[in-house]
């Protein structure tokens, strides 16, 4: 059975504590204030307050299962998500940087304009990639903690001048856990030092084998600094991608993940928002983590403003009711009362799995007002 204390059904209906009470005892109920009621004699004290009760359980929020009634028919291919890793200073930021200027359209726009921690880039045959741009392996390793896994393909920059180390292996680990295939970027290929053969030797011991070794892992020799074999690496992923058969619904309410969101003087809390599937539409009410919110305007990473963002497309949100973390899940809602009910309530089962670590029970169901 649930049990909500008679403070926080109180505190949940907007109503005095010693209200409550008194109804209680009318009802045939004997309580203090800091005790706990069942969830049926707490429904009868909604209705003597007037109120309709509805019950949020914990599997009306979950993300899990999100998408999976989608009918194959309604399918359609989508670009597919990279997460650039690899150790400290082998050219993760020059790589994102230099590929980033291979958009096309942006090529003749005259660049891209701001960082807003993911990307697309638009290759002259038309085809897109997203590359997700946030420093280090928060990217990965903070979303998936999140229980978000965004990224269907890891790049792993590897410098051929200093091969693989500690923290390429961590990255190498981090896709491996979590089933992402791994295209590999033999980096710096330029400098006098470069030794990809010794690269692809030391890769067979993680069981990355390349190709000219007899596997099937993708190896590019790339140099991000003097821009060669970027085409090469772009085709490569396109290739992965085309293994995967990445397919989303473009026909349903958006579902995403936040990949960045701060809080920005004058404009409110902004976030980044990697649509997953559904199309994101100015106006659209949603929950994001324990916040949610109304699209006051997309904007994408080249400043220009959107009316609508479809799946694999990174857009910055403006219309936050609050700042939610990187890794939360965004998903549109039918109506503002449903998105901030359960806003609420995962503030509130927040705040709650904080007490319960310091001894107190916890609910797994809330009643709240309409
Ligand atoms: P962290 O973010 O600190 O982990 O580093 P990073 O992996 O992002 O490396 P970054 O792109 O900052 O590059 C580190 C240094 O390597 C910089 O001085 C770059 O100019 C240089 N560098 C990156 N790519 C290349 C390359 O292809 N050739 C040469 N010669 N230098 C490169
Ligand atoms: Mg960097």
């Amino acid at each position: 059975p649930e049990f909500i204390t008679v403070q926080e059904l109180a505190n949940r209906m907007a109503a005095r504590g010693a209200e409550v009470v008194k109804t209680l005892m009318k009802l045939g109920v004997m309580v203090t204030i800091t005790q706990s009621i069942d969830a049926d004699t707490a429904e009868l004290v909604v209705e003597e307050f007037g109120h309709k009760l509805r019950r949020v359980s914990a599997s009306d929020v979950e993300i899990g299962m999100r998408g999976a009634d989608d009918d194959a028919t309604d399918l359609k291919s989508r670009p597919p998500v990279v997460t650039v890793m690899g150790h400290v200073d082998h050219g993760k930021t020059s790589l994102l940087d230099a590929l980033r200027q291979s958009d096309v359209v942006a090529g003749e726009a005259g660049g891209i304009t701001q960082h807003i921690g993911a990307y697309q880039v638009r290759l002259a045959s038309g085809e897109r990639i997203t590359f997700i741009d946030t420093p280090g392996h928060a990217a990965f390793t903070e979303m998936r903690s999140r229980g978000a896994d965004v990224t269907d393909i890891v790049v792993l920059v590897v410098a051929a001048d200093d091969g693989i180390k500690e923290q390429t292996v961590e990255a190498i680990n981090h896709a491996k856990a979590a089933q992402v295939p791994i295209i590999v970027a033999i980096n710096k290929i330029d400098k006098p030092g470069a030794d990809s053969s010794r690269v692809k030797q030391e890769l067979l011991q993680h069981e990355l084998i390349v190709e000219d070794l007899g596997g099937d892992l993708l190896a590019i020799e790339v140099s991000a600094t003097e821009k060669t074999n970027l085409d090469k690496l772009e085709e490569a992923i396109l290739l992965q991608a085309e293994l995967l058969e990445l397919k989303a619904n473009p026909e349903r309410a958006a579902e995403g993940v936040i990949v960045e969101a701060k809080l920005e003087r004058g404009r409110g809390s902004v976030a980044t928002v990697l649509v997953q599937r559904g199309t994101l539409r100015v106006g659209d009410i949603f929950v994001a983590g324990g916040e949610w919110g109304r699209v006051r305007a997309l904007t994408n990473e080249r400043g220009e403003q959107l009316k609508e963002a479809g799946p694999a497309t990174p857009v910055e949100v403006l219309g936050l009711n609050g700042t939610p973390l990187a890794g939360d899940d965004f998903t549109v809602m039918d109506n503002e009362s449903r998105a901030r009910e359960i806003a609420e309530y995962r503030q509130q089962t927040r705040r709650e799995t904080e007490i319960t670590s310091t001894g107190r029970g916890t609910l797994e169901e809330m009643m709240s007002r309409i």
